[in-house]
């Protein structure tokens, strides 16, 4: 089985470089994904409160047998929890679906800047979560500079790690650059912007140059600038493909022709327009 590469957060804890997504997987089909993931080798497994299948994956992590220190687990606080009070509730709701008694990583799942609630205040909560013990790194996701500076200068923790749309078409240079000067770690969500990078002329190119899946090309691609990656799938044969990344190398020339297809083109929505609240 390929071993993972891990990255250092900035409080030391280590998180595998290649994970496993479960945002659109139904409720009643996540048990079964997240074993097959585990069964492939997956160590990394991404949820949140939003996905509505945190239940599962706590389940099909307990049941596998691999002991709980050996799974990286991350889920986020969803909107709506922005408040104090609120936030922590969530983060007891999410650790009872679960079932754990550590998570590996709570990111704030968005930062809903046009909200009456100030995302400095989550973070304020976020900060109360992690000294608890309970959550060994606490994070931020969708969060753009202008986000992250206000975090800097009213808090005190900084944020482990940023989860943010990147695929060939959205290559994100300026804010990858800026997470890693204040040493958060880079995490890639659609990877493969839920398939639509996969027909490209350009990536087909590179997939045939090395014999490779064009889905492997491209996650290669991610592994190779140093983000953490998550492919969703529940095809096993895609999940067996998404986690071979580590038995080849891009040369420059191919690196470059994928990043080249850049025309920041976002297949989710923008961090400093979303609201979307659940009632
Ligand atoms: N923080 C955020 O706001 C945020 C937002 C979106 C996503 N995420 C995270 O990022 C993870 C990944 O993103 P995503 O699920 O949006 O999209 P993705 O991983 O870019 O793409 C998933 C889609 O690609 C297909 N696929 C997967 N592997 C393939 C392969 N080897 N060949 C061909 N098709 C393949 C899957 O189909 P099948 O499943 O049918 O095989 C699925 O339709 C999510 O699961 C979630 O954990 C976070």
């Amino acid at each position: 089985m390929a071993t993972v590469p891990t990255i250092a957060l900035n409080n030391g804890v280590e998180i595998p470089q290649l994970g496993f997504g479960v945002y659109q997987i139904p409720a009643d089909e996540t048990v079964e994904a997240v074993t097959t993931a585990l069964e492939i080798g997956y160590r990394h497994i991404d949820t949140a409160e939003m996905y509505g299948n945190e239940k599962e994956v706590g389940e099909a992590v307990r049941r596998s047998g691999i002991p709980r220190d050996e799974v990286f687990v991350t889920s986020k606080l969803n909107n709506g929890f922005h408040r104090r009070d609120d936030a922590l509730r969530a983060f007891d709701g999410t650790m009872a679906a679960l079932g754990f008694e550590t998570l590996d990583l709570f990111l704030v799942h968005w930062p809903l800047p046009t909200i009456d609630v100030d995302y400095v205040e989550t973070w304020k909560a976020m900060e109360e979560i992690y000294r608890s013990g309970r959550c060994r790194a606490i994070g931020v996701s969708n969060f753009n500079p202008h986000h992250l500076r206000r975090l800097f200068a009213e808090t005190e923790i900084r944020p482990a790690a940023n989860q943010i749309e990147i695929h060939p078409y959205l290559t994100q240079d300026e804010l990858r650059a800026f997470d890693a000067d204040h040493e958060i770690v880079t995490e890639a969500w659609s990877p493969i912007a839920q398939g639509k990078v996969l027909d490209d002329p350009a990536v087909v190119r590179v997939a045939e140059r090395y014999g490779k899946t064009p889905a492997q090309v491209v996650l290669r691609w991610h592994v190779q600038r140093g983000d953490v990656v998550f492919p969703k799938s529940v095809t096993r044969s895609r999940m067996e493909d998404n986690f071979a990344l580590f038995d080849f190398a891009l040369d420059q020339d191919a690196m470059g022709d994928i990043t080249a297809l850049n025309r920041n083109e976002r297949t989710g929505p923008d961090p400093d327009t979303f609201d979307y609240v659940p009632r």
